[in-house]
């Protein structure tokens, strides 16, 4: 059973989504991005959620595309573009799982087989199979293009939260949000304890009480440390081109890979 990301992304965007919070994703999306010119480039971003970074990465030129397994992110996507100027109209989406064959043939074909630049932050580690999911899409990256990803990192609590996960998913909904109310007191006050900032100021243009709901609920969950990531993907034929440690021990640590041909 899967966490229902897309209706936590619908209510983010309907609810949460600010002009602030795009313009604080842009900057956090140029960071990641710094140095790459996405002009022209054709950019696929793997478990979109509420489409900023669709959006955005359009916004600077790129031809865009993106797939999702849950079908409430394309209305999320569709929510989000109304803090945009550029529309959701030309973007294509595929419904539909990065593990599925179909899918990335579609995928294949709707590109002329690979992407400059692929895209997928906090997702693969949700699709029940990370190592098949990560291969996968580094599968669709072109000869010199770029995988950028982030993945949740490896903490000695992290298999306990895979344990309250799997409850939250398979509870009741009042004990659902049980849970949240249990939780995020704690999740704020740990996150203060170790960053000595504000929890609710969040990057990203993320939101403290949706980021809540997601990191409570959100199984299938796998984690690895760099080392990991590094090593899975060198075996892909992917070198590592940077990588930013999470700001706290259970988030997720930022990668970008280049699919070389040295
Ligand atoms: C934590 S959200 C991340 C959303 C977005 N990438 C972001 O950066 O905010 C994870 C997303 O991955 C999607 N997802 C989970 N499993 C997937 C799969 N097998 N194939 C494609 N998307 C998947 C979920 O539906 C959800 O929208």
């Amino acid at each position: 059973m899967q966490f229902d990301f897309g209706k936590n992304w619908l209510d983010f965007s309907r609810k949460a989504l600010t002009a602030a919070k795009v313009t604080q994703a842009q900057t956090d999306f140029e960071k990641l991005f710094q140095g790459m010119d996405l002009t022209g480039k054709t950019f696929l971003d793997i478990g979109f959620g509420q489409g900023l970074s669709l959006l955005i990465a359009k916004q600077k030129g790129s031809i865009v595309i993106g797939c999702d397994v849950n079908p409430k992110c394309q209305e999320a996507l569709q929510q989000t573009a109304s803090l945009f100027s550029t529309g959701t109209n030309e973007i294509p989406v595929i419904i539909g799982s990065i593990l599925d064959k179909a899918v990335l043939q579609q995928l294949k074909i709707n590109d002329n087989q690979q992407f400059d630049i692929v895209h997928s932050w906090g997702v693969l580690h949700h699709t029940g199979n990370m190592q098949y999911a990560l291969q996968q899409a580094a599968s669709l990256v072109k000869e010199n293009g770029y995988l950028v990803i982030s993945i949740y990192n490896r903490h000695w609590t992290s298999p306990i939260w895979r344990i309250i996960k799997w409850l939250y998913c398979h509870s009741p909904s009042l004990l659902q949000k049980g849970l949240i109310y249990l939780f995020y007191p704690i999740i704020w006050l740990a996150k203060y304890l170790v960053t000595g900032k504000n929890p609710n100021k969040m990057t990203r243009g993320m939101d403290f009480l949706y980021n809540v709901v997601d990191w409570v609920g959100g199984y299938p969950y796998e984690y690895a440390s760099i080392e990991e990531i590094e090593l899975l993907l060198n075996k892909q034929g992917l070198v590592m081109v940077k990588a930013i440690p999470s700001q706290v021990p259970t988030g997720c640590n930022e990668f970008v890979f280049n699919n070389t041909t040295l």
